[in-house]
């Protein structure tokens, strides 16, 4: 089991590689998951690559990051427990960074697969949509990271997140982040920008999301990922079950909001 003292973690992307540790104490905060690394260095996405509205932020960022094997010779070493994140442009590229990360995976109290970035066109979100590949690619996963707490990142879209949990769950999966971001598109200034959203728009789905799959999966661990800027979000995620609080957007807003959050978790969870 994941024992996380607080159950809070900082999510992958507005995380970074625990750049955020340096404004934060590091007694409040139960781990990091670092962003999410692919199998080659990728650039991203060109600006611009955030904007912000009343209820959400959303983002293009589009995984940059420098590759595994770079994020191999030089692992983060972070002051408190870190959770790898993963992510494939294929099916194969999946199965070549576990291949790679399995000696170095006791480095990580978890590991996280991303199945489910919008902002980009390979690999992402589109590795569920073929449910059957995505059921095998999770078996070889877990054959290949045999001693990890593995951990799959999902979305709303491409599959039903009750579904993505069985297949999970049945591949011998220890636990769920619910939910990455959710594709949008606002216009601004008369100019499309697509990207995926985060922050409170997203509460209520990922709650939804949270309370579907504990519901019928309670030994699945869950990170609740979406809209948590209060004690009152955690709150409402402990409520629908979570196992773990995630913050992710209120990051740029507010990091300090992270201790107020890890210290209630700290009570509450003793
Ligand atoms: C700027 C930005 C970058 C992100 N990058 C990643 C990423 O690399 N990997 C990932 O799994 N999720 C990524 N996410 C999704 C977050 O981890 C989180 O699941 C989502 O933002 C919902 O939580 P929030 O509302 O607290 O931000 C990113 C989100 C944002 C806003």
């Amino acid at each position: 089991m994941l024992e996380l003292k607080p159950p809070l973690v900082l999510l992958s992307g507005p995380a970074g590689f625990g750049e955020y540790l340096k404004l934060i104490d590091h007694r409040f905060v139960g781990a990091v998951v670092l962003k999410t690394v692919t199998f080659k260095p990728r650039g991203g996405n060109p600006p611009p690559r955030m904007a912000e509205g009343p209820f959400f932020l959303l983002n293009s960022i589009g995984l940059e990051n420098p590759g595994v094997l770079s994020f191999l010779e030089d692992l983060p070493k972070l002051a408190v427990p870190t959770i790898a994140s993963f992510g494939g442009e294929t099916y194969e590229e999946y199965l070549e960074i576990a291949k790679l990360v399995k000696d170095k995976a006791k480095e990580f109290v978890a590991v996280e697969f991303n199945f489910s970035c919008p902002n980009v066109k390979e690999g992402g979100l589109t590795i569920v949509r073929d449910k059957e590949k995505w059921r095998r690619l999770l078996v070889e996963l877990r054959e290949i990271l045999d001693d990890s707490f593995l951990i799959a990142k999902v979305g709303i879209e491409g599959l039903f997140v009750e579904d993505a949990a069985e297949m999970a769950y049945q591949a011998g999966w220890n636990g769920m982040t619910l939910v990455n971001t959710v594709r949008g598109l606002i216009v601004d200034k008369g100019k499309i920008l697509l990207g995926g959203l985060s922050g409170p728009i997203l509460k209520p789905i990922a709650l939804r999301a949270v309370y579907e799959v504990k519901r019928r999966f309670p030994n699945l661990y869950v990170i609740g990922s979406g809209g948590v800027y209060s004690v009152e979000d955690a709150k409402d995620y402990l409520m629908v079950g979570a196992d773990a609080i995630g913050i992710g957007s209120a990051l740029f807003k507010d990091p300090g909001i992270v201790e107020e959050i890890g210290r209630y978790l700290l009570e509450v969870r003793r």
